[in-house]
């Protein structure tokens, strides 16, 4: 959720700040804007709309910013409107300080009061330019104190370098870096910031608290980003900055303080290494990036489960459980949003048929504010690609106050989710770039089948024999993929068939009704068309009021136990007028007298039928999308990484 880029070092800084940006997009596109410091002045060029308006404002290539130190940001509005006003950076009253920021500050409105009333002026509807006014008004007292000290110094014949350089080059906080902490002692809420001020010309600081931030030291300078795809082209050794930290970076120095308490204590950064392909942030010859990472799932698959079977048991030593607490295990709870959580009613089907353990799904942002019943013998699983979906940590966080083991599966190394879970199985989906999540999602489908069959094996429920099968049964769904990835004609005519609709249904049963809620998901994120999903039995319960002439049904009716069901249902949609879409298994000569397209899916078994019967759903909202005319990568309102609550 929004885009911080911070940039100090030798080389001109728009250029940096912009490419930074442009990575970061994907995050928040409403607005955007630089502050450029240049010794005693700040320039802050803002725009609405994307990116490359902004570029356009600042007119790049045009040498008209020498500034070496400056940040940058993308936003995904949350308290005020995308105008120029409310996009960051936001500046103090006397344009000595520019601020960017991610998060909510929960307490802005007292806080603005206060401010007003000691005179500051505000220009924005944002919670963010109260922290701008808030470093002003440290900078102030700071200065008063530092003077004090300075004059006794004086007297006493020593020196207390005040100024960020000097005061860097010994290993102590700048002026800057001193305001910023007192500032954020003043904020109840989440947030990752990055301040410059004229009060330490070429120094950026960097703090955070439930939003992620990220450093890098290069050769030309140093580098700060709420997503390390942002520092990659620069360096892949990456300071994560932890919750309650401080970061202060110079031309050629990176200090980083531990500032949870009253004083900046210092800390010995340790970076961690990104192995990413920066061939991963290209489209390689896609039209778009969500297109080519849907093509990357059958490697998702591969890699995903490289490793996996060692002999004929499923290692997923990570989790860290002993075979006797895997047995004293009495529930399974997974905890995730959005796409994540449609993974989630996948893993429910396996974990209670294998594993045969009560397993709940819930959308953590109802989890967090229930009281469920969550004991040292529940398992918990939180999904998030992202790893810094607010909702899903805080209700990690709570399941863990209660006592259970917490799982975390993720995309992301050294993502909040990773570092907040006693075992985290990471999906080796890669870095996705479009919104909509896909590869991701098939990641965690798999990751989070290992799970149901490891639980299944480890308590005497799945045999050795039984394992091995499905686990080479469920590799060679890569190759089925592959195989509905190689023809999507059918999936184009069924997509040209609904462009024009207003509103869709997706149905199925089992399986096929949790892969219904995320076609649905995909299909009305990326091209605006409303979509539901029913389980299919459900239709006749009240959604089938809404069908008449053409519209479209789609329906998943692969091959399972509920087949003949879902055939009835989508008669009774047929005999309504719909326009019936179904996903099937190849082979199959019945479906065609039920619907008017049939998109074939290659056979695999009703457990593994999620994976094989999403593909095209992804698919057919994405043609859908394009024929619509809209931006498949960066759909309107939504953001990659939902950072507040
Ligand atoms: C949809 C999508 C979202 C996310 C949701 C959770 O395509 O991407 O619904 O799945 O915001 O995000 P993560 O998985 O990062 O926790």
């Amino acid at each position: 959720m929004c885009g911080i880029v911070g940039y100090t070092g030798t080389e001109p800084a728009v250029p940096v700040l912009l490419d930074g940006l442009a990575r970061l997009e994907y995050r928040g596109y409403d607005s955007s804007g630089v502050a450029l410091e240049r010794g005693s002045r700040i320039d802050v060029v803002c725009e609405t709309g994307k990116v490359a308006r902004l570029a356009e404002a600042l007119g790049v290539g045009g040498g008209a910013h020498e500034a070496a130190c400056g940040i940058g940001h993308t936003r995904w509005a949350t308290h005020g409107r995308p105008t120029q006003a409310n996009a960051h950076p936001h500046t103090s009253c006397d344009g000595a300080v520019a601020l960017v920021h991610n998060g909510i500050i929960e307490n802005f409105a007292e806080l603005r009061r206060e401010l007003e009333a000691a005179g500051h002026a505000f220009r924005s509807d944002t919670d963010s330019e109260v922290i701008a006014h808030l470093v002003e008004e440290s900078l102030v007292s700071l200065a008063c104190v530092d003077a004090a000290d300075d004059a006794l110094a004086d007297a006493e014949g020593r020196r207390t370098p005040h100024d960020g350089t000097a005061a860097l080059a010994q290993g102590r906080p700048s002026i800057l870096a001193r305001a910023v902490h007192a500032a954020a002692s003043r904020l109840i809420g989440s947030y990752a910031i990055a301040v410059v001020s004229t009060a330490d010309p070429g120094v950026i600081v960097g703090m955070r608290k439930d939003s992620p931030l990220v450093a890098g030291l290069a050769a030309d300078g140093a580098y700060l980003a709420s997503d390390a795809i942002a520092l990659i082209d620069h360096t892949r050794d990456v300071v994560i900055v932890e919750d309650g930290q401080l970061i202060e970076l110079g031309a050629t120095t990176l200090a980083l303080f531990d500032a949870s308490g009253s004083c900046l204590a210092p800390l010995e950064p340790s970076p961690v290494h990104i192995d990413w392909d920066a061939e991963l942030t290209e489209k390689g010859g896609y039209s778009d990036f969500m297109l080519k990472e849907i093509h990357e799932q059958p490697r998702v698959i591969r890699d995903t489960l490289a490793g996996r079977l060692v002999g004929d048991s499923v290692h997923l030593d990570e989790l860290a459980l002993t075979r006797e607490e895997l047995n004293l295990l009495d529930r399974v709870y997974i905890i995730a949003c959005g796409t994540s959580y449609h993974a989630g009613l996948i893993a429910k089907n396996l974990i209670e048929t294998w594993a045969q353990l009560p397993c709940e799904v819930e959308v953590a942002s109802e989890f967090r504010y229930r009281n469920p019943i969550v004991t040292p013998t529940t398992l918990v699983v939180a999904v998030s690609q992202s790893g810094e979906t607010a909702d899903t940590l805080a209700a990690m966080r709570d399941a863990r106050i209660k006592g259970a083991r917490v799982f975390g599966i993720t995309n992301v190394v050294g993502s909040s989710v990773a570092r907040e879970s006693d075992g985290v199985i990471y999906t080796k989906a890669n870095k996705e770039i479009a919104v909509a999540s896909t590869k991701s999602f098939l990641g965690q489908v798999v990751s989070l089948t290992l799970v149901a069959m490891m639980l299944a094996q480890t308590r005497g429920k799945l045999t050795a024999g039984q394992v091995r099968l499905l686990f080479s049964e469920l590799a060679d769904t890569a190759e089925k993929v592959e195989a509905v990835l190689a023809d999507a004609t059918s999936v184009e005519a069924a997509a040209e068939a609904c462009k024009d609709a207003r509103s869709a249904l997706f149905v199925g049963r089992g399986m096929g009704s949790a892969v219904a809620c995320e076609g649905a998901l995909k299909l009305k994120e990326i091209s605006y068309l409303h979509a539901e999903a029913y389980p299919a039995g459900e239709m006749k319960h009240g959604p089938i009021a809404l069908i008449d002439e053409g519209f479209p049904v789609i329906a998943i009716a692969t091959m399972s136990p509920t087949y003949d069901k879902v055939l009835s249902n989508l008669q009774e949609c047929k005999a309504r007028g719909a326009k019936v879409i179904a996903i099937a298994t190849e082979g199959d000569d019945e479906i065609a007298r039920h619907a008017d397209h049939v998109i074939a899916v290659p056979s695999v078994r009703d457990a593994f039928s999620a994976i094989v019967a999403s593909v095209p759903l992804q698919l057919f909202a994405r043609a859908i999308a394009v024929l619509r005319g809209c931006d498949v990568d960066q759909p309107r309102n939504l953001a990659k990484s939902v950072t507040v609550e």
